[in-house]
């Protein structure tokens, strides 16, 4: 019997780039039919077949609290039904703003924008207006939306200029732009010697989502901000995947490091798009109206959209949240772990907060390239594997994983017991 997910997959590459309005859910990774999504309710979600999945991506993020939680579902529709889009300011942007300064104590001031390419491209923006300097620093695997000087990968000499990594990116735009290898510290002293007087902002995921999980090392991010404050260059930690993921302060919590920058994203839209950049006070008084850098949104601070991410901002500070989320997140590695064990399966996992990590490799990766050297057909076997046992994994062995407050211990166990027999299958 052909599956609808097939005939709606067929339907949408007519119209539609590849079928899908974002590269990674094409399945071109993993292979197969992208799954059409109906409806999702707290860890699961449904597709056009009316299969249930145990939901590991959480929309890549936001669905912290689960998916359609009761009070975010009612804040957005009191929100709509009091009209869905302005464009003059509400009090609803005052108190988002007010809860993110108080629960992220680096940002004093905060801009909302709707997506988080849109926030790490201001913040750049913000950094080179501020600093009046050109060139900026990201590392290798880190990756911060689509903005053409972020798009980039390592030139051929280690402190040369990148290359585009996308058609479409002039050389012209990427070549102020420095990638290095993310926890290698000496690498960016050697950089600051070299130029450090030039390097308008250095930014990076301070936890890793975007090369499968990655954490950083505190000597890497401490190096990092030394070297920043020394050399008066702009730190910006990109946390609009992990901030409020790995904890309640985002990794700067974490690690006891204040940025002066941050983007966030994802989960203080509860689902729906905000993002926002902000930081130090005297920093984002360069932006417009205020000051010269320009910036600015038709939707940004949507009245709906914020009430998603307020009333999600509120259910994360219940007591407990995090403790709970964490204890879930590490007892679905653990349990994976063993299972590949049992197995005979080379195989590790890493979780913090909410989010985790798992790789077809002996030891846990700390760069670009020993995420890459993990067995990807390994991987892709099992996500298919999983795939068909009713849990869904994100589609491609370079991404993290996503455990939301609704994944209980039932919830768990079910995902270990299926992974008992995709293991098997892999030996
Ligand atoms: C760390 C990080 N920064 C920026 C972005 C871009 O955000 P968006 O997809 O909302 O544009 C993402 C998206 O996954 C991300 O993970």
């Amino acid at each position: 019997m052909t599956s609808n997910n097939d005939t709606l997959f067929a339907r949408a590459q007519l119209t539609t780039p590849g079928g899908v309005n974002s590269p990674v859910r094409a399945f071109r990774s993993v292979g197969g039919t992208p799954r059409f999504i109906t409806r999702a309710e707290g860890p699961y979600f449904w597709d056009a077949d009316d299969r249930r999945y145990i939901d590991y991506i959480g929309s890549w993020g936001p669905a912290i609290v689960g998916h359609a939680h009761p009070a975010v579902i009612k804040a957005v529709q009191e929100a709509a039904a009091r009209g869905l889009s302005f464009g003059a300011p509400t009090q609803g942007e005052i108190e988002i703003a007010e809860e993110i300064c108080k629960l992220v104590p680096s940002i004093e001031q905060v801009r909302l924008v709707s997506s988080g390419t849109e926030a790490t491209m201001s913040a750049l923006r913000l950094a080179r207006g501020a600093t009046g300097r050109d060139k900026i620093v990201k590392f290798e695997g880190c990756y911060h939306g689509h903005a053409d000087s972020l798009l980039v990968k390592a030139g051929s000499g280690l402190l040369t200029f990148g290359n585009p990594t996308s058609a479409g990116v002039p050389e012209d735009f990427v070549k102020h732009t420095l990638v290095l290898d993310y926890n290698n510290a000496q690498q960016l002293e050697d950089a600051f010697k070299d130029m450090g007087d030039q390097i308008a902002c250095v930014i990076v995921e301070p936890v890793a989502g975007n090369m499968n999980l990655v954490r950083a090392t505190p000597e890497f991010l401490q190096t990092m901000r030394r070297l920043c404050t020394q050399y008066g260059t702009v730190l910006i930690f990109d946390e609009v995947m992990c901030g409020f993921r790995v904890a309640l302060g985002g990794a700067q919590a974490l690690y006891d490091i204040k940025p002066d920058i941050t983007a966030l994203g994802k989960v203080i839209g509860g689902g729906l798009p905000v993002a926002a950049f902000g930081g130090r006070a005297d920093l984002m008084g360069h932006m417009a109206p205020l000051g010269p850098v320009y910036q600015a949104g038709t939707l940004s601070g949507n009245p709906v959209a914020v009430a998603a991410g307020m009333s999600t901002l509120k259910l994360i500070q219940e007591p407990g949240f995090y403790t709970r989320l964490g204890t879930q997140t590490s007892k679905l590695v653990n349990g994976l772990s063993a299972a590949a064990k049992e197995a005979g399966v080379t195989f590790s996992g890493d979780a913090i907060g909410g989010m985790f990590g798992l790789y077809f490799a002996a030891a846990v990766p700390d760069s670009y390239a020993t995420v890459m050297a993990s067995n990807k057909d390994l991987f892709n076997k099992f996500f298919h594997a999983m795939l068909d046992a009713g849990v869904y994994l994100a589609p491609s062995a370079f991404e993290a994983g996503f455990v939301s407050a609704q994944h209980d211990d039932a919830v768990i166990e079910a995902t270990i017991a299926a992974a008992r027999g995709a293991f098997a299958q892999l030996v």
